[in-house]
């Protein structure tokens, strides 16, 4: 398999390499371990009767979970794309493209993101890009993908890291505004695992953002990722900052963008508690990124399958007949994620 030469995919290399390293070491605890479901004996449902199809805005999806945004744009990391379309379309989740700028910039790395759209001709797919974009460039996001919908990173704390990553930050708001009026289709916007605070969600909703996803620490973590890719300066002190997707879910203001969450989904489980806090689907990447790393569609397929299967047995136990149903589990908040409500003057 070839290395890319030029420093841009040099970055996608190694983004892959390092946050598939992260998920043989993951957090030992996460704020997902603070959510307890409270157990009701008697509550239990049909499995057979369990529906996983759930309303995103104007789209049905066939289930609360989806591909997130990693990665595309070298031949490395193509083949990881191709697998993780095919367990997309084999599942009909839908599923994100890392960045896309770097196609943009260099059209000859298209391909390694339109194998995506190519081998799920009829699945849901969504185009990210970075905030600082034009509304022009994002217009050719959506179209190199014939995207349904496109995600917009926000990454100050990587950019941060980052030897080459912008130091000036004060552009994007009305970068973003200018999307969203632009966009052909709906914008979903993200963070990559820092967390989307109450300010900030309430800024994005007076901007018109219908979709949020809160991704939030605890998962992959990028400033550990880029603090491994630059020599001399240390900002390991970075590392595991942020709010979590939990403390983010519960923190959001009403009205708020539509919810998704990320940030450390490991388990279907997981995905049952963003839903239960409020999201209306959870994003995986790292624990989607470890099946797929090889390249071996049938792995990753059979592991989304696995979670789908999971999901269904967990509706089933507590009770929901659908997702949205979920919003009516019995929550305990234990430790770091309680004393986050405390300090926030959460009840
Ligand atoms: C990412 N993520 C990401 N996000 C984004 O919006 N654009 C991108 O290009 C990338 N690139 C990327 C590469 C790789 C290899 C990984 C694992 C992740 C961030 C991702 O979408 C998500 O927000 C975080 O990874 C947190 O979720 P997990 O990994 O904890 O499930």
């Amino acid at each position: 398999m070839t290395e890319s030469a030029s420093p841009s995919g040099r970055r996608k290399d190694d983004h892959l390499r390092l946050a598939h390293d992260q998920q043989t070491a993951p957090v030992a605890r996460t704020d997902f371990d603070d959510v307890q479901i409270l157990h009701h004996a008697l509550d239990g449902l049909d499995a057979d009767r369990v529906r996983l199809d759930v309303e995103v805005l104007e789209w049905t999806w066939r289930a609360p979970v989806y591909i997130n945004g990693m990665t595309g744009g070298t031949d490395r990391t193509a083949r990881v794309n191709r697998a993780l379309a095919i367990a997309a379309r084999e599942t009909g989740i839908p599923m994100a493209s890392g960045s896309v700028g770097i196609a943009l910039d260099d059209p000859s790395t298209a391909p390694g993101f339109r194998v995506i759209r190519e081998e799920n001709p009829d699945g849901f797919v969504m185009a990210n890009l970075g905030i600082g974009r034009s509304a022009e460039e994002a217009r050719r996001a959506v179209g190199l993908l014939e995207a349904d919908a496109l995600q917009v990173h926000l990454n100050a704390v990587q950019e941060t890291v980052m030897p080459e990553g912008t130091r000036d930050f004060s552009s994007w708001p009305r970068a973003l505004e200018a999307v969203v009026a632009a966009a052909p289709v709906p914008v979903l916007v993200k963070e990559v695992g820092f967390g989307l605070s109450r300010r900030t969600l309430t800024r994005l909703h007076d901007m018109g953002v219908q979709l949020a996803d809160v991704s939030g620490v605890g998962g992959t973590d990028f400033a550990r990722i880029e603090d491994a890719r630059r020599p001399g300066e240390d900002y390991s002190f970075l590392a595991g900052h942020g709010q979590s997707a939990v403390c983010s879910l519960l923190d959001a203001p009403d009205p708020s963008p539509t919810l998704l969450a990320s940030g450390g989904v490991r388990t279907p489980l997981d995905v049952v508690k963003a839903l239960a806090l409020g999201a209306r689907a959870a994003g995986v990447a790292g624990a989607f990124l470890k099946p797929a790393y090889s390249g071996d569609a049938e792995e990753a397929t059979a592991v989304i399958r696995g979670w789908l299967s999971q999901l269904t047995e967990l509706l089933a136990l507590f009770g929901a007949d659908d997702p949205a149903a979920l919003t009516r589990t019995d929550l305990l908040l234990r430790g770091r994620v309680r004393e986050f409500c405390e300090l926030t003057g959460l009840d």
